[in-house]
């Protein structure tokens, strides 16, 4: 075994209630805050102000934020740090789902990095095409405190951060270990709250996170641990929170699912599925969730079609873990049980549409499978077979 377990460190609040103690977490980091969030669903319901109150009876400064919108863009982050700047912030907290908790992320290293006014976001993101050298982000970071209002990215214990160049449709992640959330609050009531087809879209976003780790080339004993378990989680509880949003129990263990997949793309990172989906988003501003369950059965029959043996005898354990009987060695036929699966779970949620679905036109898969290739390097490198851009177009043309 040869493997390196870098996890930055990051206080976990997970249960009933954790919000009201978002406060006292956030004062270990600051006293002057940026509250970040979207502009309805923490508003409407009610945790918004139960952030407040909590952060009030600290004694903390507080700035509010609440422009961010799904697929969070590159002006708003810019408007973002400049807010803060202005209000001479030292600690960022995001209420809400992975576009609140990334634009937070950005936000910090923004106000950290840029000595003056006119600094964008965007100077930090590798588009692939201009030789930009990636990194430079420092421990002068902002501490950033994330509560997750969803259960699919894992951003709250990711050091990760994606966002979106509007006018050139490009929408492309970038990392930092100095991102990572110093403290992640995951309360049950916030995530109970999403609907029913948010809950399938971002329950999908953690099944692919476990399965493309595990999928991925490097060898990651603790990643691997986590992802079949969070693959396990998904297959038992997604269906059961579909049905019911206020099953609780099957709430909770979706939530712990989506932090385990956070902590396994962490350490082995995500693979071709989301190198296409990021383009997909970029030019028709799709859910991500959403997006990927359109493309990942045939992404896993891509896969299975290379009939590489590893890979082969991965679906079987992947299968395992979806709660199929099947045992090693991994052939096609055994592996494909893991896509009927697959597909079954996405009938059930009500996941079923296709690309054109989400309005992409055949007209443009070249152009979306090039801007893969070009800035969706890293996850094509770490994708266990090489994947040229037939490949990309071969597979966007059975999703669409
Ligand atoms: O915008 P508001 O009014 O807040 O409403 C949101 C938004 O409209 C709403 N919502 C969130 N929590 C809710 C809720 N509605 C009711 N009840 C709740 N509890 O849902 C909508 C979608 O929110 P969003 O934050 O966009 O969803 P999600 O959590 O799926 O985040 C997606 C973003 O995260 C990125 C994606 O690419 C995408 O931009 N990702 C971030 C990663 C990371 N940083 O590690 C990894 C992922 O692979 C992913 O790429
Ligand atoms: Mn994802």
């Amino acid at each position: 075994m040869n493997f390196q377990h870098l996890m930055p460190e990051c206080d976990l609040f997970f249960g009933e209630n954790t919000l009201s103690e978002v406060g006292r977490i956030t004062k270990e980091w600051g006293d002057n805050i940026l509250l970040v969030t979207g502009k309805n669903s923490m508003r409407e319901l009610g945790f918004l102000d139960e952030a407040l109150e909590s952060i009030e009876k600290e004694g903390l400064r507080c700035t509010l934020y609440d422009e961010v919108e799904p697929n969070p863009r590159v002006d708003i982050v810019d408007q973002g740090i400049e807010v803060a700047r202005k209000n001479g912030c030292d600690v960022i907290i995001a209420l809400g789902g992975g576009s609140s908790i990334d634009t937070a992320k950005a936000i910090a290293v923004g106000v950290a990095h840029f000595p003056q006014s006119g600094g964008t976001i965007w100077s930090f993101v590798d588009t692939g095409d201009k030789g930009r050298k990636i990194g430079g982000i420092t421990s002068k970071t902002l501490p950033i405190v994330a509560v997750t209002s969803t259960s699919g990215t894992g951003s709250h214990v990711t050091p990760f951060c994606v966002v979106t160049q509007v006018l050139t449709h490009e929408k492309i992640g970038f990392s930092s270990k100095y991102m990572f959330p110093k403290a992640s609050v995951v309360d049950l009531r916030i995530v109970s709250k999403m609907s029913r087809s948010l809950t399938a879209a971002t329950g999908i976003d953690v099944l692919t996170h476990a399965t493309e780790s595990f999928l991925g080339r490097g060898q990651h004993p603790s990643a691997d641990l986590f992802s079949l378990k969070a693959i396990n989680l998904v297959a038992e509880n997604l269906p059961k929170v579909c049905e019911n949003g206020g099953n609780m129990e099957a709430r909770s263990n979706m939530a712990f699912a989506d932090t385990l997949a956070g902590w396994t793309i962490t350490l082995a990172g995500t693979i071709l599925g989301h190198a296409l989906v990021h383009p997909i988003s970029g030019y028709y501003n799709s859910a991500h969730g959403a997006a990927l369950s359109a493309i990942t059965p045939y992404i896993w029959n891509f896969l299975i079609e290379c009939n590489n043996q590893k890979i082969l005898d991965k679906f079987v354990y992947i299968a395992q873990a979806l709660g199929e009987r099947v045992s090693l060695p991994g052939t096609k036929d055994k592996a494909k049980m893991a896509v009927n699966v697959l597909e079954a779970l996405l009938e059930k949620i009500g996941l079923t549409k296709k690309l054109s679905d989400y309005g992409v036109d055949k007209s443009m898969i070249e152009i979306l499978a090039k801007d893969a290739l070009r800035y969706g390097i890293v996850d094509l490198d770490r994708t266990p077979v090489k994947v040229t851009l037939k490949d990309l177009i071969g597979i966007l043309q059975e999703s669409i």
